[in-house]
């Protein structure tokens, strides 16, 4: 069987791509992972007593252990998902975002290339590197613009999106300069279980099922591509399996929502769940609030490519993904409530002021 070293594996996309590749056997997996307020362990409970998963607390900038891990797991391949990644707090902190994404990236790249120099010929050109990354590095498309593309140039807005283009190089010069061979994809918003409520669709439905107000950036009319976490992961199982070393590979959802219109649809499911909830109709509590500093307007990602090469394309539509979603965190208010710890109320104080 298989190894693979996944780094970031206690956070939302990396939990449920363990979860999801270890219910199928398809490799045995270390996670690697630092457990920030982002990591939690609860999203793994479905995996204890599992001979075929390890977890190990770590920081993806500790070279040793980086370099030990590697030498005693000997892996197939490392996926890469550690990373700070909330916009919004790259504008409050960004320095957490460089350490991480930039330097911690380095450090990862450099030690399994390490590693990979002295693999055999054989393992040497099975191994991948698979970098994952966001559509958030080409910047922001005006209404008319065409999607972005692979070839799309890098023009990160934010801090955050700044520290996961600087990743995005490293990966590209450690394949170009090295032939270390790698792997990046660069995705859109996923939405699904195990999200922090940090990020849109979660924040907003714990607070509308909590009748909290529902804060809307600027006019509500930036637009993102939205999918479905478990398409991410079928997408990035692709690319690992099929993928051409030295390439990326746009993942998207094909669907374009702005941000006001989400949030309504959201509400009418409620809504619709909850017809005997005090707080309906949930959309009462939406709240327009100042503008995110920098914030981009329109995302769309032309995954034709991934499609033509690879085969993959989504299979959740946006409804029956965004109903499987709301369902889940209806089911899971334990889970919920372990994630609104201190810091997290703090953070809410911080970013919305009285909440
Ligand atoms: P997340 O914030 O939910 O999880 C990040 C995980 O990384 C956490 O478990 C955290 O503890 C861990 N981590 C942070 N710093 C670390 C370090 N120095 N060493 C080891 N572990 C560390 O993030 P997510 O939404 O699951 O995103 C995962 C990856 O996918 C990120 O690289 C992100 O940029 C990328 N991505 C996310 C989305 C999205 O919509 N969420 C879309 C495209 C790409
Ligand atoms: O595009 C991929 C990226 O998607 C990932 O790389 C990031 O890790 C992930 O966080 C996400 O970034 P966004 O900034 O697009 O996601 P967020 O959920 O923070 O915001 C989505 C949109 O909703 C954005 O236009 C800002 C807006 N928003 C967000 C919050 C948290 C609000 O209007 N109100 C809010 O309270």
């Amino acid at each position: 069987m298989k190894t693979w070293i996944v780094t970031g594996g206690a956070g939302f996309i990396g939990s449920n791509f363990i979860l999801m590749h270890r219910r199928r056997g398809a490799a045995r997996i270390i996670n690697l992972d630092k457990l920030t307020y982002a990591g939690n362990l609860a999203n793994l409970e479905d995996l204890r007593g599992d001979a075929g998963y390890q977890f190990v607390r770590g920081d993806v900038a500790d070279r040793a252990l980086v370099g030990a891990l590697l030498r005693e797991h000997r892996p197939d391949a490392v996926i890469h998902l550690a990373a700070e990644s909330h916009v919004d707090r790259s504008i409050q902190e960004p320095g957490a975002f460089i350490r991480t994404n930039v330097v911690g990236t380095f450090c990862l790249l450099d030690e399994v290339l390490g590693y990979w120099r002295e693999l055999p010929g054989g393992r040497q050109e099975a191994f991948r590197f698979l970098h994952v990354s966001t559509d958030e590095v080409y910047g922001s498309l005006g209404p008319e613009e065409p999607p972005f593309t692979e070839d799309s140039p890098h023009r990160p807005n934010s801090p955050y999106a700044a520290s996961k283009a600087g990743s995005d190089h490293l990966v590209r010069a450690y394949n170009r300069t090295y032939g270390l061979p790698t792997l990046t994809t660069n995705c859109s918003n996923n939405y699904g279980p195990y999200q922090f409520p940090e990020k849109l669709i979660p924040l907003m439905t714990i607070n509308a099922l909590a009748g909290k107000p529902l804060p809307i950036y600027g006019d509500g009319g930036n637009v993102r591509d939205w999918l479905f976490v478990e398409d991410h992961c079928e997408a990035l199982a692709a690319v690992l399996e099929a993928g051409r070393p030295g390439e990326t590979y746009n993942v998207g959802g094909r669907c374009e929502l702005a941000n006001l219109e989400l949030v309504r649809t959201l509400c009418r499911l409620l809504d619709q769940a909850r017809p005997d909830s005090p707080h309906v109709p949930h959309e009462l509590f939406i709240t327009f609030v100042p503008d995110r500093p920098g914030h981009d307007r329109r995302y769309a990602t032309d995954c034709t490519r991934i499609g033509t090469e690879l085969g993959w394309r989504p299979r959740e539509s946006f409804q029956s993904g965004l109903e499987k979603t709301l369902r889940w965190y209806m089911e899971h208010g334990e889970w919920v409530d372990s994630v609104q710890s201190g810091e997290y109320t703090e953070w809410i104080g911080r970013q919305y002021g009285t909440q």
